[in-house]
């Protein structure tokens, strides 16, 4: 994890300052990820609210630059982050929110792109999967410079829930969650380690440990409302690795083609990310039964985008 401050000049615009949107441009202050950090949201004051008491924190942290604004900032933005939209309310699915975040999105893109061309675009709105592709048919711009935050997020509830078993720091746990961000989504288990040892877990505690892991939005949004912290270090965490030029793997949603039998959608799967995006995807060495289980996911959201179409 990278801790490190990086204060060259740059601009990160967050769109949409809710629960995702606040937590994640307050993680960006506190570990000061970019010199600008610019709030926009449909209502204003919130984005103007949010902004106020970050600022008034800044004595205390220093460096950064942050004020609500509108679409024109994005104009000279490194990366701008969409968290807009609805989110799940219990009971929900993400695909559930698909016909209404679509749309929102049409206009949203359409504003960002009519100032920049150059920049980064990092989309978490749900479904995640689906509105990068649709983002990144939209926008005309390279697949690599619009990113979703895909299974990043999954993964880490992946590491920690089997850190936690095995009494290991999640940092120097090694496994995946790939596919969709949501309930399609398919554990790696046959190259899941610890130093390149074998987890060992029986079948009963690997099963438990993806329920777990698939299910943990459900279980935050029933006890408290929305997921928030989690996200936000995921999103912080890219951002790292773009305007560091880090080269990290991180598993984010990226466009694919020919890939473990899949093309023509979005999916999360380990890239190599850099100041330029995703510069490269790795070829995950799938078996048979997660072959299938990420070809299944796959077919899922490509549904769901031929229904949108
Ligand atoms: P929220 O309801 O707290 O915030 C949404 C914000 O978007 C509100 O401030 C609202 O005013 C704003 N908004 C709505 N339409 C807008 C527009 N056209 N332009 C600008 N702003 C607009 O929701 P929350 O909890 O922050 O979740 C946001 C999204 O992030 C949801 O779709 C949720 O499912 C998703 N999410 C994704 C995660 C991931 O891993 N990718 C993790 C957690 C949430
Ligand atoms: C999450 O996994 C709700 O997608 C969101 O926390």
């Amino acid at each position: 994890m990278t801790n490190s401050v990086a204060l060259k000049p740059s601009r990160v615009v967050i769109v949409g300052m809710g629960a995702v949107g606040t937590t994640t441009g307050y993680t960006l202050m506190l570990r000061q990820r970019s010199s600008e950090l610019v709030f926009v949201d449909v209502n204003h004051d919130k984005a103007t609210g949010e902004m106020l008491d970050m600022n008034h924190g800044l004595p205390f942290t220093g460096g950064v630059k942050v004020w609500a604004g509108d679409y024109s900032d994005c104009k000279d933005a490194d990366i701008i982050i969409i968290t807009a939209g609805a989110s799940q309310k219990p009971g929900e699915t993400r695909i559930d929110l698909l016909k209404k975040n679509a749309s929102i999105f049409k206009d949203i893109i359409e504003r960002i792109t009519e100032v920049n061309s150059h920049g980064i675009l990092l989309i978490a709105t749900n479904p995640v999967d689906i509105l990068s592709y649709t983002s990144w048919k939209q926008s005309g711009w390279p697949a690599s410079r619009v990113i979703g935050s895909g299974t990043l997020l999954d993964s880490a509830r992946f590491r920690y829930l089997i850190g936690k078993n095995k009494g290991i720091d999640p940092r120097s746990i090694h496994a995946h969650i790939i596919g969709e961000h949501g309930d399609s989504e398919v554990p790696v288990w046959s190259l899941a380690n610890v130093a390149g040892t074998d987890l060992e877990l029986d079948e009963e505690t690997q099963q438990d440990i993806f329920d777990r892991t698939k299910n943990a939005a459900y279980e935050i949004i029933n006890a408290k409302g929305a997921t928030s912290y989690a996200i936000a270090l995921a999103l912080d965490r890219i951002v790292a690795a773009i305007l560091g030029n880090e080269g990290s793997v991180l598993n984010v949603s990226t466009f694919l083609e020919d890939y473990n039998g899949v093309s023509d959608v979005y999916l999360g799967v380990p890239c190599v990310v850099d100041r330029n995006g995703v510069r490269e995807i790795l070829p995950l060495p799938l078996n048979e039964t997660e072959k299938v289980a990420f070809q299944a996911s796959a077919n899922k959201l490509k549904e769901q985008i031929a229904g949108l179409e």
